[in-house]
C-alpha cells in the first residue's frame, strides 16, 4: 500500500461503531502491514472538545443553536490539522475516525441551518477515502445502548428520526461532495460487520 487511507465509521448511537473499529485494528495491521490509528469525534484533545463534552453531558444547557455546528467544525479542523493530516502524509498508515462530518449533518442541521450550511463550515475538513454507515435497527441500537450503563446523552433518545436524517445526509453528500459512502449492515455479529468493512478497505488498499 503506497498511500495512507482515511476511513470514517458513522452510525446511530448504539450501532457498535467503536467495537467494530477495535476489532478491525489487528486484522488490518496483520493483513495489510500498516499502522492503524483509531480516533474519534468529538475529541477532547482538540479545539472546543471540553465544551462539546459538557453540552453532550448536559452540564451546559444554555447555548445558541449555532454554537454546536461551529464547535464541532472547529474540533474537526483542529483534529485534522494536528492528528489526521500528519498521519496521512506518511505512507503505510490507516486512520479510522469514529464519527466525522456526516454526524454534523445529522445532528447539527435544522430548518434554519440546512445541510449546505453545515458542510460550508466543514469545507476544509479532510475528505475520507471511505465513510461506512453502520446501519442497525432501532431495536438493536436501543438494546446495545442499554448494555452500556451510562447516563443518556443529549442526542441518544431519537434513533428513528436520526436514521432518517442519516439517509438524507448520505444522499446529500453523494450528490455534492461525491464521497465514497458504503452502507454496512450492523445487525449481525461483530465478525460479520467487520468482514463487510474489510472487503472495502482491502480494495482501496490495492488501488492506493
Ligand atoms: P459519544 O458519547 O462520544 O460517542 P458515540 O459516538 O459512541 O455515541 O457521543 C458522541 C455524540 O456526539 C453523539 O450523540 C453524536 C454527537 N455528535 C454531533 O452531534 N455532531 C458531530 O459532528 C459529532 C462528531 C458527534
Amino acid at each position: 500500500m503506497q498511500q495512507s487511507l482515511f476511513i470514517v465509521i458513522e452510525g446511530l448511537d448504539g450501532s457498535g461503531k467503536s467495537t467494530a473499529a477495535q476489532h478491525m485494528i489487528p486484522l488490518l495491521e496483520k493483513e495489510l502491514n500498516v499502522r492503524v490509528t483509531l480516533t474519534h469525534e468529538p475529541n477532547r484533545n482538540y479545539c472546543g472538545g471540553n465544551y462539546i463534552r459538557d453540552v453532550l453531558e448536559k452540564k451546559i444547557t444554555e447555548f445558541h443553536p449555532r454554537v454546536l455546528p461551529l464547535s464541532f467544525a472547529a474540533n474537526r479542523l483542529d483534529h485534522c490539522t494536528r492528528l489526521i493530516n500528519p498521519l496521512l502524509a506518511e505512507a503505510g498508515n490507516i486512520v479510522i475516525s469514529d464519527r466525522y462530518y456526516l454526524s454534523s449533518l445529522v445532528y447539527q442541521s435544522s430548518e434554519d441551518f440546512p445541510f449546505e450550511s453545515v458542510m460550508k463550515l466543514n469545507e476544509k475538513a479532510t475528505r475520507p477515502d471511505a465513510i461506512f454507515f453502520l446501519n442497525v435497527s432501532s431495536e438493536v441500537g436501543y438494546a446495545r445502548m442499554g448494555t452500556r450503563d451510562q447516563a443518556e446523552e443529549l442526542f441518544e433518545s431519537r434513533l428513528e428520526e436520526h436514521r432518517k436524517k442519516y439517509l438524507q445526509a448520505i444522499d446529500f453528500l453523494r450528490n455534492t461532495t461525491h464521497d465514497n459512502i458504503v452502507e454496512i449492515d450492523g445487525n449481525g455479529t461483530v465478525e460479520q460487520t467487520v468482514a463487510q468493512m474489510m472487503r472495502v478497505i482491502r480494495q482501496l488498499s490495492v488501488q492506493s
